[in-house]
């Protein structure tokens, strides 16, 4: 046999980059998490009405999804509202902790919009999730537009399929003191869905994606060094 080709070295050493890109460029505010994109489509709204852009929360986003987790049931088919209102106190009680929302920084929810859909077509168009499924009449479009709001976040449940619910939280106080998740800022990491803000993509198919990719490029590596062989 003697020593491996330098040219199957060097194959698999991309190879090992292949791996690895997905998930680099998956660590800090995946583009295609639809939840941050809602944050973005809000304070565009906002400052459209000329109010002032919100903090992206992830301290929010992360309570935003434990909350339409627990209302997952109940979701009216008919008008895609939600029938669930959790008590105040599980924000600090059960959301809060769950999240490592440490207790010191909590501040005040000052508002939130919940909506939930069948339809999986939302989950691409987060413009039309906004306008469809969250804000579909004056009441909701007051909550996004009210000035007493400082940071949000938003939490999207179900990802492969529905209902499909999307809840939106919106707090005071300044980004880097209020809300504030242990871990650096990390959170926990969800099962199902995503939050604005997370660290992780949506579901884990980034990682299952790269271990795909490394896979076939391991293969053509082999092949490669048996047909020079
Ligand atoms: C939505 O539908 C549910 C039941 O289907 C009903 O109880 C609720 O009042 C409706 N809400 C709105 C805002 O129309
Ligand atoms: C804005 O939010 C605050 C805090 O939740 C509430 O007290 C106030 O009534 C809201 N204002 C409007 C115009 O909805
Ligand atoms: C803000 O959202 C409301 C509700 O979806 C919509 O009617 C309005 O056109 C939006 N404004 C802007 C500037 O996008
Ligand atoms: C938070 O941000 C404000 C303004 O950006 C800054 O003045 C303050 O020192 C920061 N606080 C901490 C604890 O980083």
């Amino acid at each position: 046999m003697g020593a491996p080709k330098p040219c199957f070295c060097l194959c698999l050493c991309l190879s090992i980059i292949i791996f690895f890109l997905p998930l680099v460029s998956s660590s800090h505010h995946l583009p295609g998490n639809p939840a941050n994109e809602i944050v973005a489509i809000i304070n565009k709204n906002r400052t459209a009405a000329k109010l002032g852009a919100l903090n992206d929360s992830p301290g929010l986003g992360c309570m935003a999804l434990q909350y339409v987790e627990l209302c997952k049931d109940n979701c009216a088919a008919t008008n895609g509202s939600v029938n669930c209102n959790p008590p105040e106190d599980d924000f600090t009680e059960v959301f809060g902790p769950n999240c490592g929302v440490e207790l010191p920084t909590f501040g005040t929810i000052t508002g939130h919009i919940v909506g939930c859909s069948q339809s999986k077509r939302y989950i691409a168009d987060p413009e039309a999730a906004f306008s469809e499924v969250l804000v579909r009449d004056g009441r909701s479009l007051s909550v996004v537009r009210n000035r007493s709001h400082k940071g949000v976040g938003v939490g999207l449940f179900g990802v492969h399929k529905g209902p499909f619910f999307w809840c939106v939280l919106f707090g005071d106080g300044e980004t880097n003191s209020t809300f504030m998740l242990e871990e650096r800022g990390q959170g926990i990491k969800q099962k199902k869905g995503c939050f604005s803000g997370s660290a992780f993509a949506c579901n884990s198919s980034n990682l299952i994606r790269s271990l795909g990719l490394w896979l076939l490029s391991l293969l053509l590596c082999l092949v490669l060094h048996i047909l020079r062989g």
